[in-house]
């Protein structure tokens, strides 16, 4: 699929530097996804230069080996992993260095390898990264070989499984980028940029610099650091000295005082950049770009967060990496489709569940606006699943705490640093809490004096964990609250004994979170994962001795053995709680920060409560493939201005039935529904309810719903019964891409009665072709128990819908989809690139 231009770009990509370079650059990060083989498999010397690859698949990064894959109940990656499969992987590249830049230095960097991968240069091995979910990078300068061919070869390791308790992709699933610059140069991740004191006048912005000296030869520079403004005004600069041994790096800091500064926040993210110049004798030899974002904020024991003196709830989710039939490999397009979504939901804030995601995904943040707890691990000493990073844990978390946190500090859309999600720390364990104080501070490297262990020794191992993690945050960033994401919420959990939690954060537990003021005296409280509440798009059980109407609900979550879950707010794992719970219990807590949803979007893996064939989970707001599901806007209703006026379910059933409709609305003050003309009563939400329902026996016909305010009619939506499947419709979400070769149109495909209405049972295999310069690059339909592979030219509809995705090939012009399904009428639309 990939044309002429990508493969110009891998004989680019040959002579790197020569069509890389323009002589003025002194620093460059050239993409390096282009062009590579990869072997599923294992083979002896496939780091060797002279290992033969040519029937090696040839193909681009980022990508995920496992979402090519077949779902199986075999795979050792278990339903929680999603069932596809793992293994072990071999990436190579071959690429010739240019002579003229035989006097430069080039680090190679991954954003992330999952997992276990090992870099070699020319068959020197750089190193081995068990983590994969760091970015992490290696020197190749000293193993170059100057204008002729080098080979970067990477093992991937995803073998031994599970590892995860959701679905992780396998391989080199995020960007690789060759840095280039000159033997003195800004230090790795080597700015870190602060606000403090802001006003409407004035702001402080701190700047720390490190400047690395890779040469023989000591340096004597000048560090120059300028704000520009969105503009690329420059509104503050200034200038230091800074003397670099030989091999070593020196550290400047700088103040700089902005006048009249821009405010960032959730609706105006306005980005400054820093720009560090660094000069040595009068000449230009490093230039590095920050992003900048002035705001001030708090956690607050009883008003909760502040963002630039004003009091707001954050009203975020959860999220897993996977970007549905796309897998785990990184496309900003598809990061920032779901992101803009959950946008026009109202979502204001975006958890990393549970460790440190695509950079990408941080400057989409800071871009749009959201509010952002940065989280680095899922577990720490203690296994949650076989193979996990437990394992790793005591060699790597310094290692991988310290790469995440310098990595990501200077986003301004992170709030709070997270160093755990449920960790198995938080309880006593005789059996795992084997280390007595003494070796932990020797294994885990607390670094105690004797004296300062008898004083601690009051203290657990794990709280002295939990404390030791927490400092080694605070270290690198000082101006971020930590907290872990806890489902224990007894004071007496070892995480909140340790005093390190500058948030309290519940998982869960709503039913004890009245008490956190009374437990957690001056501690600021966010609910930093809630609800769990279980819903499939689309379906619905009607109605039921079990009652669907608000206040009451099921007493327990009802698990379907069809494996779909009603989309009614009422369903939702013994651990959490419905979405209106949770909301009303903000909304009448001053206290509570706020809250992160699990989940924004469904994701692969997971499928709790349900077993194979479900492979998908079921939490999410939104599905797969990216259809909102009923709770959307109910959250749109509460979270947003947008008027909504969103009536449930369909209206198809069998004559006679009972039906229970629901609606969430906003910007009204009662709802009135009529079936086939004729009134069923007029409604309105209360403090405690906050949707409207209707019992009703359905007729086939009409079901409306009016809103009004002021007994004015302000909206009014209406469904009608569907007829037999007719035609299918493409609706692309965008029609012009950018001709860059990842750029992606996401294309609803709806199956239509004769007269347009949406079938809302339809389940229809729809065809794909596309000719022109796109390509197909996954499909879905939100089922969590579709067998059918994401990546094909084929679906079937699910309740009514699926989704192709294209993806343009690198080339300009136009591509033609068309759609085609037994006994319907076919669709076609066109998408351009430029
Ligand atoms: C939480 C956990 C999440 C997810 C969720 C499902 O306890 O932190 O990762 O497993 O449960 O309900």
């Amino acid at each position: 699929m990939k044309k002429l231009a990508s493969l110009l770009c891998g004989v680019c990509c040959l002579l790197l530097a020569s069509c890389a370079a323009s002589p003025e650059k002194v620093r460059e990060k050239i993409d390096f996804n282009d062009g590579w083989r990869f072997l599923l498999g294992d083979e002896p010397q496939a780091e060797e230069v002279g290992f033969a690859d040519t029937a090696w698949r040839a193909l681009d990064l980022p990508h995920d080996w496992a979402i090519e894959g077949d779902f199986s109940q075999d795979n050792p990656s278990g339903t929680g992993g999603g069932a596809l499969p793992g293994g072990i992987g071999w990436y190579r590249k071959t690429f010739v260095p240019d002579k003229a830049d035989a006097d430069k230095k080039f680090r190679i960097v991954f954003d992330g390898v999952y997992m276990n991968s090992e870099v070699f240069l020319n068959g020197v091995s750089l190193g081995h990264r068990p983590y994969g979910y760091i970015t992490f990078s290696y020197d190749l300068t000293p193993h170059l070989k100057w204008g002729e061919k080098n080979v970067l070869a990477v093992r991937v390791d995803n073998s031994e499984q599970p590892n995860s308790r959701w679905y992780s992709g396998c391989g080199i699933y995020r960007n690789v980028w060759l840095v280039k610059t000159g033997a003195v140069h800004v230090a790795e991740w080597g700015t870190y940029a602060t606000v403090s004191e802001v006003s409407d006048a004035q702001a402080d912005l701190d700047i720390q610099t490190r400047v690395a000296n890779e040469s023989a030869m000591p340096a004597q520079v000048k560090v120059h650091s300028s704000l520009l403004d969105a503009e690329g005004l420059i509104v503050a600069s200034g200038e230091t000295d800074c003397f670099v041994e030989a091999g070593k790096e020196t550290e400047v800091s700088q103040q700089l005082k902005v006048g009249n500064p821009e405010r960032w926040d959730i609706d105006t993210p306005y980005l400054y950049t820093l720009l560090t110049e660094v000069v040595q004798e009068g000449k230009q030899v490093d230039r590095y770009e920050t992003p900048v974002g002035i705001r001030s904020f708090s956690f607050d024991a009883e008003k909760g967060f502040i963002l630039n003196g004003r009091p707001m709830k954050i009203n975020g989710v959860c999220m897993h990496h996977d970007l549905g039939c796309l897998g785990a490999a990184v496309n900003v397009r598809a990061m920032e489709r779901q992101l803009e979504i959950l946008k026009e939901m109202g979502c204001n804030g975006i958890r990393c569940s549970h460790n440190p995601p695509a950079p990408e995904l941080l400057d989409l943040c800071d871009r749009m606006g959201f509010i952002v707890m940065d989280e680095a691990f899922d577990m720490w000493r203690k296994k949650k699943t076989s193979h996990d990073y437990a394992r790793y844990f005591d060699e790597w978390y310094e290692r991988d705490l310290r790469d995440f946190i310098l990595r990501d500090r200077n986003h301004p859309s992170i709030f709070i640093w997270s160093i755990g999600n449920e960790v198995l720390e938080q309880w006593s364990d005789a059996k795992a809490d084997t280390l007595s104080l003494e070796e932990a501070n020797l294994i885990l490297n607390f670094g105690h004096s004797a004296d300062m262990l008898a004083k601690e020794g009051e203290m657990s191992v794990n709280s002295l964990l939990a404390k030791r993690l927490a400092e080694f945050v605070k270290a690198l960033d000082p101006t971020r609250p930590i907290t872990t994401g806890c489902n224990e919420p007894n004071p007496a959990n070892h995480l909140f004994k340790s005093g390190a939690m500058d948030i309290i954060g519940y998982n869960y537990h709503n039913a004890n979170i009245p008490d956190v003021p009374k437990n957690f005296p001056n501690k600021p409280f966010i609910i930093t994962e809630s609800n769990s509440a279980l819903a499939t798009r689309g379906y619905y059980r009607m109605p039921s001795d079990k009652v669907t109407v608000c206040p009451d609900r099921w007493d327990k979550p009802y698990y379907d053995p069809t494996f779909a879950c009603s989309a009614y707010d009422n369903c939702h794992v013994p651990w959490g709680n419905t979405h209106e719970e949770t909301i009303k219990l903000i909304r009448d807590n001053a206290f509570i920060s706020g809250q992160y949803v699990w989940t924004g979007f469904d994701y692969i893996g997971e499928p709790t409560p349900y077993g194979w064939p479900a492979r998908s989970s079921y939490f999410g707001i939104v599905d797969l493939a990216g259809f909102p599901k009923d709770a959307y806007y109910l959250y749109q209703a509460e979270w947003s201005d947008k008027p909504v006026l969103h009536l449930f379910p369909h209206w198809n059933w069998t004559p006679g039935q009972d039906i229970d409709m629901w609606c969430y609305y906003n910007n009204a003050d009662e709802v009135e529904l009529f079936v086939n003309g004729k009134s069923q009563g007029v409604k309105a939400k209360t403090p405690d309810c906050l949707h409207a329902a209707w019992r009703v026996k359905f007729e086939p016909g009409s079901v409306k719903v009016v809103a009004r305010k002021e007994g004015k009619v302000v909206g009014e939506k209406e469904i009608r019964t569907a007829g037999t499947p007719a035609q299918i419709r493409l609706t692309p979400d965008r029609s012009n891409l950018y001709a860059d070769g990842r750029d992606l149109s996401f294309v609803t495909v709806e199956i239509l009665d004769k007269d347009g209405n949406l079938c809302p049972n339809a389940d229809n295999l729809v065809r794909f072709q596309v000719e022109g310069n796109a390509f197909i690059a996954g499909v879905d339909n939100g089922s969590p128990i579709s067998m059918e592979r994401f990546k094909d030219n084929k679906r079937k509809a699910f309740y009514g819908k699926c989704l192709v995705v294209l993806q343009n090939t690198g080339d300009a012009g136009g591509a033609r989809l068309k759609a085609v399904s037994d006994g319907l009428r076919d669709a076609e639309v066109s998408i351009t690139a430029e």
